[in-house]
């Protein structure tokens, strides 16, 4: 049984928060601007190639100051060294947490039970690198003396999500004589889809799972394996077309893949935190190492940034610090990622994983319930998309929406004025989203009155503006740590584990169970609910049966 805690709400840092969301909390941005005109110049920070625009929130100086003392108060600083310097801060799975170290320079020193994790680090960066070359060059063949053409990832959750959206954001600059591919779902769609136009003899699986044990991914692994077989005839076939990334070396193994192919990484390794570990192998064979590299640098900027920039000028800190300001005092329900950039379509669902199955937490590290809203939902699509379809609801709905826009100043693909159109509509949805527009202003162009509240805007949605120079493998390295330390501080903040996950696992005994009873002869005898039985019965009365 959890007991309730008061810790986090009666700390006085807290309780002067919530005083003063009471006056705060009811201002609008259109008057904080009018008291403070500076505020979009001053509020605002700049680290690793990305810069933050946070004036457009609902704070005041107090407000930022009051944050930034609620950090300290729950030691912010130290329970980052904690994570940095590998103490086992996972403490559910008792594991240290250490995405760090994946971007760490080779000199470096991280321990984890007295053993330092960087060697082994380089050693199979190292390694990936002379297979991504290899496979770039062509000098890494099919079984028939084919070059690979197509790399199809297989993989779910960290072990997709990450390198599926580095792919698409960093296409650009990716080799295009190789397609790269992604299958995740256990719907057999996905998979046949995937392969329907590719030929065996030309294609590299890689099968990417931290556990080697995931059901979708197996599964998958699986009827590749039955569907390359199929063609070539030859099992030896499957040391030229399917490499391994995981920490499980005996299950690789046991599936028919040699060790000898299999790229390690490890137990601190949380697989939404994989994608700068031998899970992004697809990313850089698609950009080669030196891309690769990039993009450890990019993320390793964020590292010290965050690590050593003061809280009030800290961009991860800040954006974790408002995150929990309209989760927990405003209720905000969700954070809604708008990127103005189709390379990061992508990037929104990346982030779900991340944040979601971070702070998805109801319960602190000591077990008790909490009592205060915790991890928002966090979404969204790429403008300009997304303001012919749910921007309605962010500017004239009843919610409160806090969005991130992401934007760059030049565009990879220079055509006409599109950049200029897209660019002017990211800021022009900010400013809306901010000032809206009053009764009295939409009045004042001769509008009927009755037609009045229909066209004003109450505007007052607060949002980040994350603009950089160009979208590059560093920039987009800089963007994932930013979030990943967004994270960790609101994790921090509400005193809960950001680093496991065992809602996940509820679901996946039941299917197991579910998936007996469909295989079982006869009438199997249910022990589910009324509903859940009656739908397995029909399922089973109905289903095709091979
Ligand atoms: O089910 C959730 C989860 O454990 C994620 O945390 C993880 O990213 C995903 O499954 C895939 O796990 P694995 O890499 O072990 O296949």
């Amino acid at each position: 049984m959890s007991i309730p805690s008061r810790s986090l709400t009666a700390r006085p840092e807290w309780r002067a928060l919530a005083e003063h969301y009471k006056t705060v909390g009811k201002s609008h941005l259109r008057d904080l601007f009018a008291a403070d005109p500076g505020r979009g110049e001053r509020l605002t920070a700049e680290a690793a190639g990305l810069f933050l625009d946070y004036s457009k929130h609902r704070v005041t100086d107090e407000t930022l100051g009051l944050l930034v003392r609620l950090a300290e108060a729950c030691d912010l600083s130290g329970r980052t060294e904690a994570m940095f310097n590998g103490e086992k801060i996972n403490i559910t799975e008792g594991r240290a947490v250490l995405h760090t170290a994946l971007r760490a320079p080779r000199g470096a020193t991280v321990f984890v039970d007295g053993h330092n994790v960087i060697p082994d680090v380089h050693a199979v960066l190292d390694r990936m690198a002379d297979f991504s070359d290899r496979v770039r060059a062509g000098v890494w063949l099919g079984y028939t003396g084919q070059r690979i053409r197509a790399v199809v990832n297989i993989g779910i959750g960290g072990s997709d999500l990450g390198p599926m959206m580095a792919y698409r954001a960093l296409r650009h600059y990716s080799q295009r004589d190789i397609s790269f591919r992604f299958v995740s779902n256990v719907d057999g769609t996905d998979f046949a889809e995937t392969v329907r136009d590719l030929d065996p003899a030309s294609t590299l699986f890689i099968v990417a799972s931290k556990t080697f044990t995931t059901l979708e991914t197996m599964t998958n692994a699986r009827s590749a394996r039955a569907w390359l077989l199929a063609a070539l005839g030859d099992k030896a076939a499957v040391a030229k077309h399917f490499v391994a990334v995981s920490t499980n070396a005996a299950e690789v193994a046991k599936f028919g893949i040699d060790v000898a192919n299999m790229f390690e990484f490890w137990d601190w390794v949380g697989g939404r935190y994989s994608m700068n570990s031998a899970i992004g192998l697809s990313t850089m064979i698609a950009l080669g190492p030196e891309g690769f590299r990039q993009i450890l640098a990019g993320a390793r900027a964020m590292d010290e940034h965050f690590r050593t920039a003061p809280l009030a000028q800290n961009l991860p800190a800040l954006m974790g610090l408002l995150s929990v300001w309209y989760s927990s005092f405003f209720d905000a329900d969700t954070v809604a990622v708008l990127p103005y950039d189709q390379y990061l379509s992508r990037f929104p669902g990346y982030l779900q994983q991340l944040t979601m199955e971070s702070n998805g937490k109801r319960v602190t590290l000591s077990g008790a319930e909490v009592d205060y809203q915790t991890g928002a939902i966090y979404w969204g699509k790429p403008g300009t998309n997304g303001q012919h379809s749910f921007y309605q609801l962010i500017h004239q709905g009843t919610k409160l929406f806090p969005c991130d826009l992401i934007g760059f100043c030049r565009s990879l693909n220079p055509l006409g004025d599109h950049h200029d159109l897209l660019m002017a509509n990211m800021f022009a949805q900010s400013e809306a989203l901010a000032f809206g527009k009053t009764a009295e202003e939409v009045a004042s162009d001769g509008t009927a009155a009755w037609l009045v509240p229909h066209r004003t805007f109450p505007g007052n949605h607060p949002t980040s503006t994350i603009l950089a120079d160009t979208l590059t493998p560093a920039v987009l390295g800089a963007m994932v740590a930013l979030y990943e330390h967004s994270v960790f501080t609101q994790g921090v903040i509400w005193d809960i584990g950001s680093f496991d996950q065992w809602g996940v696992e509820l679901g996946k005994v039941l299917a197991g169970r579910i998936v007996s009873a469909f295989r079982s002869e006869g009438d199997p005898e249910l022990h589910h609910d009324s509903s859940t039985n009656a739908l397995i019965r029909r399922y089973r009365a109905r289903k095709v049966t091979r």
